[in-house]
């Protein structure tokens, strides 16, 4: 039997197994042998789904509602997503400017497949999600990443992207509030940005994915600005907003010519998304929006005991979550000490030796930080700083 030469294509050495689902496998390995693990490296609602919507999901099973769809979503879907967009932040999309896609990191792979060229340049701001870089990288296309402010709780200005910005920059990735750091781009601030990207010809992609869940602001869309649906393009997800991560619902919302683009794409992939998580997803958008609301009132109250908590550990520092459910505390002084050198290892050695999950900076692009998803019950949250709080102290 001959080998197969290079057997694995040349693109997909350019990506890495994304480092949140690699803490949870290894988190997942250590209770399989019986470890109790606190596990603050999930990115997702501890909530179940609500009922209403889990309910439209057994309706649409009843009616035999499983079949083939229209690759882009149902159409009553895609009117569902653009009165949503509008009713929250004043939009105007039609549904020919909307696809639905399997979850929101589908949106972001379609929306970066179908504009990005090899050679092209994408601004993206550091602490940033990590899927962001993998994908760009799949394009061909070339990361650039702007360092933003701790002291500023991370938030992107448009002073600290002016200079990135180049004949080749197609577009900037903005996610507020931020998956790991929290941070929040300010309205004004944020439209400063849009009009730098506007003026320039450059796509602004704005990842919605956690929009609903602020805790000192109003949600707002960049979208809503007048004329900005020509090169703003958002990329949403119901995943956290109604706690449906299993269901793989997300949308782009997007100039017609490139939902246009995109389907292509998602026709020869994935075709439509799961048609009654699609008819789940209708009652989600147009239901009660409450549990939304529910959830936000937890989420807070976590943050605020999470970062206490985290303050009150010697060495340890925090920047203020705005919104999002995930903390970043800076762990720089407790890696100075003997034996660990980087986030890396820390979180290795968290893990084995104090048995908390949480995901290192380095998937982030900063080596001094961890992310604590405190999408975690109380108990869990509790029991996991005691030990954080016990694991550096042991090695101060
Ligand atoms: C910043 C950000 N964007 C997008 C997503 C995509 O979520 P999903 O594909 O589950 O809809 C996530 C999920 O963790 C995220 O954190």
């Amino acid at each position: 039997m001959q080998a197969v030469a290079n057997p694995i294509a040349e693109r997909i050495s350019s990506i890495s197994v994304s480092s949140t689902l690699k803490v949870s496998a290894d988190a997942e390995k250590l209770r399989a042998e019986g470890v109790d693990v606190v596990d603050f490296g999930a990115g997702e609602p501890d909530f179940p789904t609500p009922d209403n919507i889990k309910q439209a999901a057994v309706r649409a099973l009843e009616q035999n509602f499983t079949k083939y769809t229209s690759a882009a979503g149902i159409a009553e879907l895609r009117k569902a997503v653009c009165e949503r967009h509008a009713q929250d932040f004043g939009t105007s999309y039609q549904p020919s400017e909307c696809i639905i896609t399997v979850g929101g990191k589908h949106a972001i792979f379609n929306i970066t497949q179908a504009v990005l060229n090899p050679g092209d340049e994408v601004v993206i701001p550091v602490p940033y999600w990590v899927t962001y870089k993998d994908v760009v990288n799949y394009t061909g296309a070339r990361c650039v990443f702007v360092d933003t402010d701790e002291d500023q709780g991370f938030a992107l200005t448009a002073s600290m992207l002016e200079p990135h910005l180049t004949a080749r920059t197609k577009m900037v990735i903005v996610n507020s509030p931020c998956n790991p750091s929290g941070a929040l781009v300010e309205r004004g601030e944020f439209e400063k940005i849009y009009r730098l990207t506007s003026e320039r010809g450059i796509y602004l992609m704005t990842d919605e994915c956690y929009c609903k869940f602020l805790y000192d602001s109003q949600p707002f869309s960049i979208a809503s600005l007048a004329g900005a649906k020509e090169t703003v393009l958002v990329a949403g997800s119901l995943s956290k907003t109604y706690a449906m991560t299993g269901w793989r619902i997300g949308f782009g919302l997007v100039p017609a010519p490139l939902a246009g683009a995109m389907l292509k794409l998602q026709s020869h992939s994935t075709s439509n998304p799961t048609s009654i998580a699609q008819k789940a997803a209708v009652e989600a958008l147009r239901g009660p929006q409450d549990s939304v609301g529910a959830m936000l009132a937890e989420y807070r109250r976590r943050r605020d005991f999470v970062i206490k908590r985290l303050r009150d550990i010697p060495g340890v520092t925090c920047a203020e979550p705005r919104g999002a459910f995930y903390a970043y505390p800076n762990v720089g002084i407790a890696l100075r000490q003997k034996g660990i050198q980087t986030a890396q290892q820390f979180c290795e050695r968290l893990l084995a030796e104090a048995h908390v999950a949480a995901v290192p900076g380095e998937a982030f692009g900063t080596s001094r930080h961890i992310r604590i998803s405190y999408a975690a019950s109380m108990n869990d949250l509790q029991r996991g700083l005691d030990r954080i709080h016990q694991f550096v102290v042991k090695y101060s």
